[in-house]
């Protein structure tokens, strides 16, 4: 299946974009803006989310359709950049087309498995948006995606993370819970990561807080770590310019 996706600039090696849970290639906005001035940026839809309809249950399936799209765009290798759920599928990604791989972007995530407990935490909220509606999922998550100061004072901040929230299907929604629960660690893998990697965190992240991020930064060989202040989870919409700042600063010091 084609992922549906946007992609703008020119400048190889292309950013390949790929979000988070549950929201869409819109959480990317203010990169995509940006960055695509002085490179090319592909930001797909993942199944279930966005313009691309379906669902995937697996890490490794949405990997796929990464490459496939990679395929049909005849492009070679990316800088791979996965946000928290995008990250789980990078690490996936790197398992099965390393090749592809020329640079990556780590943000918000993390590179553990799940406990049992988040587990099962994953199933009974899969349960729940097919018994109330994907409504519970967004509203459950949405107090932690952002800072209080945030969520009281930024109300422009807060309706953009529930615009791109919305675009999540609740088949969309069921699959990557599924995924994130299967997921296998990752963390065996950091050491042999050989690309420079650029590693991105919310201080005040409660979701994959900042000691997973130092815990992937000190494992991978030629690793870079920003931290960004004043940001809870989602990051690439609560601190635009910081999180397009620490991308452009780290890509002007790397030959990819
Ligand atoms: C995400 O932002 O992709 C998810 O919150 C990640 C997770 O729940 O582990």
């Amino acid at each position: 299946m084609t992922l549906a996706h946007e992609s703008h600039g020119t400048g190889d090696p292309p950013l390949l974009l790929v979000h988070g849970f549950p929201f869409t290639s819109g959480m990317w906005r203010p990169q995509i803006d940006a960055l695509s001035k002085s490179r090319r940026v592909i930001a797909p839809d993942l199944p279930g989310f966005g313009r691309t309809p379906g669902a995937a249950k697996s890490m490794d399936a949405y990997a796929a359709g990464l490459r496939e799209l990679l395929d049909e765009l005849s492009v070679q290798r990316v800088i791979l950049t996965g946000f928290s759920m995008g990250g789980y599928v990078a690490f996936a990604f790197l398992r099965l087309y390393a090749e592809r791989v020329a640079g990556l972007i780590l943000a918000d995530t993390k590179a553990a498995a799940d406990t049992d407990e988040q587990k099962q935490g994953r199933y009974a909220m899969a349960e729940r948006a097919q018994s109330e509606g994907k409504q519970i999922v967004i509203a459950a998550m949405l107090p932690r995606l952002v800072t209080p100061a945030t969520l009281a004072d930024r109300p422009g901040v807060v309706q953009a993370v529930r615009d791109v929230e919305a675009g999540a299907t609740l088949e969309g929604i069921v699959g990557a819970l599924t995924a994130m629960a299967e997921r296998p660690s990752s963390l065996g893998d950091l050491p042999r990561i050989a690309v420079p990697t650029l590693i991105i965190v919310g201080a005040d992240d409660p979701i994959t807080p900042p000691a997973d991020a130092e815990q992937m930064a000190s494992a991978i060989p030629n690793a870079d770590l920003v931290t960004i202040p004043n940001a809870a989870h989602i990051t690439t919409l609560e601190q635009p310019e910081a999180v397009t700042a620490a991308i452009k600063d780290w890509l002007a010091n790397h030959t990819f």
